[in-house]
């Protein structure tokens, strides 16, 4: 099947096809991204009134450049979906109703995909990762620590009590005067700075459960910062480093944690997954690395292009939900707000009929 995936969340435009052939594997036929990091950058963040209008300006020619790449017609596609939240509402309409409007002409079956979602099957495009994994999802919205059972099929472990790893590092760059997006500037800086010059706090170390907190580590770099005002570029390189190294150990006893209770409550994940942005992080990924080997299982990161929000990875969850017969109404409410338990999942014994009367309608 060939699906159309669209993304509008945040301050992404874009829209992917995707094949999922019979034996389950993915392929991506077309993946384009539009970034408005320009419209937003003089603001030092993303403005949700400014992204909806860039949606609505440039969805049109996104989705028309990934139907030519494609070389696929609205006419041979076997589904639509969009992202229908969570997200900023303005462009989630955009998308949920583009794809609506898709779906309504052409009489193909909509896909109302979750954001979360989206991220946390990924690997399953890029790696065929068997259920259940143990999945690090860290963007600038969300930080989760959850065990994947199956499609819909989500349990949360752990997640932030308060600001998210990407907001963290996006709050950091700000603070430095580095710009935005901050996560790639901060890494940036922190290759040529010294890790030990601060002595930053590692929130939530040692507890059992596989919660974060990053709002007082922030802090904590906003008093160093200040003490040592006006800084110089060595300074900013030394912040950088000590602020990621800090991440880096939290995440380290986090994931640690979260796998000792993935452990109890499921058995033995197949993979460590890491999604969203944040998994783009050099650092965060040889500490995930090292994490799956002394658990004995291995770690699964989907390319940093995909770890960010792309259409591909709507297509791919939209792909996994139709072949096990869950599609959705015109009617769908676009949501700002959607946990992953709230996910509609496939009931698991008509999941292999609807899947087989898929394969063979
Ligand atoms: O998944 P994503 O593209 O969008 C959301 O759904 O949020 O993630 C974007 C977030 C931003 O906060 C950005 O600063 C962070 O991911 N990020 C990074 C890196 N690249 C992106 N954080 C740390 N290091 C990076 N290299
Ligand atoms: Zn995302």
């Amino acid at each position: 099947m060939v699906i159309l995936g669209i993304e509008t969340t945040c301050d992404e435009t874009a829209a992917a096809l995707v094949e999922r052939t019979e034996d389950g594997r993915g392929r991506i036929l077309a993946n384009v991204v539009l970034s408005q990091i320009n419209e937003h950058a003089e603001f030092g963040g993303v403005v949700p009134e400014i992204a909806a209008r860039a949606h609505v300006e440039a969805l049109d020619r996104v989705i028309a450049k990934a139907m030519s790449e494609a070389k696929v017609s609205f006419h041979s596609l076997d589904g639509v979906a969009a992202a229908a939240g969570p997200g900023l509402i303005g462009g989630v309409i955009v998308g949920l109703t583009m794809a609506k409007a898709i779906a309504l002409t052409h009489g193909k079956p909509l896909i109302a995909v979750n954001h979360l979602e989206a991220h946390a099957l990924t690997a399953r495009l890029t790696d065929a990762t068997p259920f259940p994994y143990h999945l690090f999802l860290a963007s600038g919205g969300h930080t989760q620590i959850l065990g994947v059972r199956g499609v819909g099929d989500y349990l949360r472990l752990g997640g932030t009590l308060d600001d998210a790893i990407g907001e963290a590092f996006d709050k950091t760059a700000k603070l430095l005067g580095l710009g935005y997006p901050g996560g790639p500037l901060v890494e940036k800086e922190a290759i040529r700075g010294d890790p030990e010059r601060f002595a930053l706090p590692r929130p939530m170390i040692g507890r059992p459960d596989a919660d974060f907190s990053l709002s007082g580590l922030k802090t904590a770099l906003r008093l160093e910062a200040e003490k040592i005002a006006p800084l110089a570029d060595q300074d900013v390189a030394d912040l950088c480093a000590s602020f990621q190294q800090a991440v880096v150990d939290v995440v380290r006893d986090r994931l640690r944690a979260g796998l000792k209770l993935f452990r109890e409550r499921l058995g033995a994940p197949t993979a460590l997954v890491c999604a969203g942005g944040v998994a783009a992080n050099q650092a965060i990924r040889k500490v995930l690395h090292r994490v799956a080997f002394e658990v004995g299982t291995s770690l699964v990161a989907p390319p940093p292009a995909l770890c960010t929000d792309n259409g591909a990875m709507i297509a791919w969850a939209g792909a996994e939900r139709l072949a096990l017969g869950l599609t959705d109404s015109l009617a769908t409410a676009p949501r700002a707000r959607w946990p992953l338990e709230e996910v509609r999942k496939a009931e698991h014994r008509d999941a292999q009929s609807r899947e087989a009367a898929v394969r063979n309608p």
